[in-house]
Parts: C-alpha cells; structure tokens; sequence
C-alpha cells in the first residue's frame, strides 16, 4: 500500500465522522432473470427486464440508422409522447434555476435566446451550432425515430441538444486487475440529475442494445438511455466503457460550436476498441463542453479518467494525481488499479468513495460497486455498471412510476433500488 493510502487510512482514524458515508449499503440482492419479449417489429425487438414494479424496456436494434431509429419509435411510441410531451417544460425550469446560480452558467447569447425565444430556441442554436461536426448517421436515426413515433423531426432534434445545456454532477470507478475479485475490468457510471419527481426522463428507463449493419460499421454496443433518446451518457461495449460528469471549475476556453460530447460517446462505443482510439478521436473531435470523462478498456484491462474540454484534453490513471495533476488532496488518495471521481465538485474532501474503495480493494466485485454507490448516495437518475470480463451490463434506476405530478408516489433514487443484470453474451453477437 502506498505511503498516501496509510496515511488517509490513519487521518480517517483521526477524524472518524469524515471517513464515514451518509448511507449503507444497498439492501437488494442483484435482479438476474431473463428479460421478457414484449414486441417485435422486422428491426427491433423489445423486451422487459426487472422485478414487479422496477421494470426497464431493453431494445434490440438492428438495420440502417433509419431502420432502427423508425422501429424504436413504432415500439416505445407512446412512451416517447410521455418524455416528449413533457421534456420542455421541464428543461426550462432547470436551465432557468442553474442560470439564476451561476453567473457564467452559459454564454450571454444563449441566455439571450432564452429570454427571447425560451429553452427551444437555444437548443435550435445549439443543433445549429453541432451539426457539421455530427456525422450523418445520427440525423438518419433521428429522422427514422420521428418517423416510426409521429413525434416531429425537429422536436427531437432538440430534446438531443440537451445535454449540451445541463450541468450534471455523477460519480465514476474504474477498478482492474489487482484491485478486483476476477482481476477484470470493472467500471460503474453512476448519474446525478437532481432527481426531481418531475423529471420525465425517469418515466421509460431503456437498455438499448445496437447490432450495427456492416453499412454503419463498428461493434455490438449497449447504453442506458431514455425511450426516443439516442445520445450515449451510459454505455458498453465488448471493448471499451464510457462514463462521464460534468467538469465544474474549468477555466479555459470555451465553446458551443463542435460535436456534442454525448453523440461523441457514442462514436466511441461503436468503433473504438481500445483507449488509445478513444483518446484519438476525443483529441481530434472538435470539443464542446468540459466534463470528465472516464474510459475502459477490455484488452489492455486499465481505466483512464480524461479532463476533456474545448482547449485541451489530459489523461489520468491509478498513478496521476488527480485533478489537475496538482497534489493529491487526502480525500482523494490514490489507489492502485483504481481510478475514481466521486459527485462533488472536484477536487472533492469528502472522503466516503475512497474509503469504501479501499476498503474492499483485492476483491472489488459488482456487488462492492452498487454498495459503494449507496454509501456515497450517487447516482440518482440512474447507474450503469459494466463487468467486462463476464461481459454483464447491471442498471439501476430511480422510480418509474408516473404520472409526473402525483404526490401519493415515493419517488427512490437508482442507488438505493435494486440492480437488474443484463447478460450481454446473450445479445452480443
Ligand atoms: C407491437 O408493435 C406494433 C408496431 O408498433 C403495434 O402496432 C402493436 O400495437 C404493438 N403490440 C403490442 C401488444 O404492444
Ligand atoms: C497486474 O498486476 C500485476 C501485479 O501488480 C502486474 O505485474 C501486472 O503487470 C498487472 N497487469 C496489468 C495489465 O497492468
Ligand atoms: C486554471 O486551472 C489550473 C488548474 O486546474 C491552474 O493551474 C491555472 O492557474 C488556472 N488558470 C487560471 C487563469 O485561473
Ligand atoms: C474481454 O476480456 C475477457 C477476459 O479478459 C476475454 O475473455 C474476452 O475475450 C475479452 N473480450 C474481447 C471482445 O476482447
Ligand atoms: C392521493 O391519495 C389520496 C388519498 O388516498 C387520494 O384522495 C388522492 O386522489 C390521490 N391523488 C392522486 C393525484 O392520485
């Protein structure tokens, strides 16, 4: 053990109430029956995975990007209206609230655009803005969704520029060889939205599972996502994992022309089959936003933590100070064959991730991980955890439940409900 871990270990002792998480571990044991098939079209198939009443869609795609943005629209249809119908009103509410605390929040012509022609027109600027830099397969998918749901093509045009408007906080692990129970790859991806029982995206929580035509290229990939969402926050393939959180404190430049980093992660997950080819497509994108974003690799078995922004790019591993590669904060002591970002604003003091993580190093499993992220209480929209040694894809997910508005329903964040197991060698060809 380093000389820094002994150290954190003997301040912990010290000043026990800091090592301490806010919550135990996750009372469940992890969901792992076969999904169900719900319905079929020539391009998709959707099935149900989960216990009663904590069920999640999970959608097989296959075809053009047309063909399978049309068949997810025919079979999730009237679960799109209820994320659509209610997506805007929504969004105003939080950009309004995160522009009135942060006085840089966005750009004074975006807070212009708001104040003239509300949230819609500054998603409109931003599709504006990405589309020479977003590759052509993602508009035919878009256009194939509106087509197959009767949603307009515009509408979902900008539901997709979200992500390029909200500040997220979200926590992320990569913990490999030594570090874990079967010495593989483990990566957990764990979402702070601000669980809001208004949110509608937490109405149809859906694993999709790509097969791309030689056409589109690349390999079988899975993400967590939203009914009629095609943009990559959560997502796996045989070869490499992403996670990402929002970079708060970046203070380079900035800005809003370029690829949106959300359809970025996706080209990553569908083409790249180690980090060195993530990083070079990450280093010659043309970069938008700051967020971290964290990057697993089946064949080399290692994770890289990534400040990823318009200006520049640096990469950090179990050996980089991190952020910054400024001195490492005792909170955030390094650890080997682990690599970790917590929720809060980095650099972070709150010591809750790195004790559980070193308290159960050398036999880091699933189950750890979903325990860490109760302990820690992050993750509230939802969590993705990737096993990429046995090739398993567990989601958690906060309340399904609607109507949105209803106060008698108990709304419970993803880290404190139960995982549902998704066996990928079941669907990876
Ligand atoms: C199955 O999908 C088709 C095509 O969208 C739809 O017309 C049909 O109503 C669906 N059936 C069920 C049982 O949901
Ligand atoms: C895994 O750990 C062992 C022991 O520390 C080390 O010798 C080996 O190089 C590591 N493997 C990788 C892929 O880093
Ligand atoms: C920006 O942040 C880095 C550390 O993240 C720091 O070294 C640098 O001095 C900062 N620059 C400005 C202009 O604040
Ligand atoms: C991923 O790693 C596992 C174990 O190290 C190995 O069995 C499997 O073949 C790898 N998968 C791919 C697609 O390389
Ligand atoms: C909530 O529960 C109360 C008491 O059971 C009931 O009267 C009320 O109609 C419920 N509200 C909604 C919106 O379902």
């Amino acid at each position: 053990m380093k000389i820094l871990n002994i150290i954190f270990i003997i301040q912990c002792l010290i000043v026990l109430i800091n090592c301490q998480c806010d919550a135990g571990d996750n009372p469940y044991p992890i969901y792992n029956e076969a999904p169900v098939l719900v319905n079929q079209t020539e391009y998709a198939k959707l099935y149900s995975i989960g216990p009663v009443g904590n069920q999640v869609n999970l959608i097989e795609l296959f075809g053009t990007p047309y063909q399978r943005g049309f068949a997810q629209g025919q079979l999730l249809k009237s679960q799109m209206h209820d994320i659509y119908d209610n997506f805007f009103n929504y969004i105003t509410i939080m950009v309004n609230d995160l522009i009135s605390k942060y006085a840089d929040y966005l750009p004074k012509f975006l807070i212009d655009a708001i104040e003239k022609g509300g949230v819609k027109l500054a998603l409109d600027i931003t599709a504006e803005l990405t589309k020479k830099h977003t590759p052509e397969h993602f508009f035919e998918e878009m256009r194939g969704l509106a087509d197959g749901s009767g949603v307009a093509y515009n509408t979902i045009l900008q539901l997709h520029m979200f992500p390029e408007l909200i500040k997220a906080a979200c926590s992320m692990v990569g913990a490999y060889n030594q570090s874990t129970l079967n010495h593989g790859l483990l990566q957990l991806r764990a979402l702070d939205f601000g669980f809001d029982p208004m949110n509608p995206l937490r109405l149809h929580p859906t694993v999709m599972i790509y097969h791309p035509e030689e056409s589109d290229g690349g390999h079988d990939f899975a993400v967590l996502s939203w009914a009629g969402f095609l943009g990559t926050l959560t997502g796996y393939s045989q070869h490499v994992g992403i996670c990402e959180k929002y970079w708060f404190g970046y203070n380079g430049t900035s800005s809003r022309e370029g690829i949106p980093f959300h359809f970025l992660l996706r080209e990553i997950i569908q083409y790249d089959t180690s980090i060195d080819e993530a990083l070079d497509r990450i280093n010659n994108a043309q970069r938008t936003c700051a967020v971290f974003m964290g990057l697993g690799s089946n064949s080399t078995n290692t994770f890289k933590a990534v400040e990823y922004s318009h200006q520049y790019v640096r990469v950090f591993d179990d050996q980089t100070p991190f952020p910054a590669y400024a001195p490492t904060p005792a909170a955030h002591p390094q650890i080997t064959d682990v690599v970790y970002i917590d929720k809060f604003v980095q650099p972070s003091n709150h010591q809750c991730l790195a004790s559980v993580l070193q308290k159960s190093w050398g036999s880091i499993d699933a189950t750890a991980l979903i325990n860490a992220a109760a302990q820690l209480q992050t993750g509230d929209l939802h969590i993705g955890l990737y096993d990429f040694a046995e090739n398993q894809f567990y989601v958690s997910v906060g309340t399904q439940e609607g109507p949105l508005g209803n106060p008698n329903i108990t709304i419970v964040p993803a880290y404190a409900r139960q995982f549902i197991q998704v066996d990928l060698n079941q669907f990876f060809k």
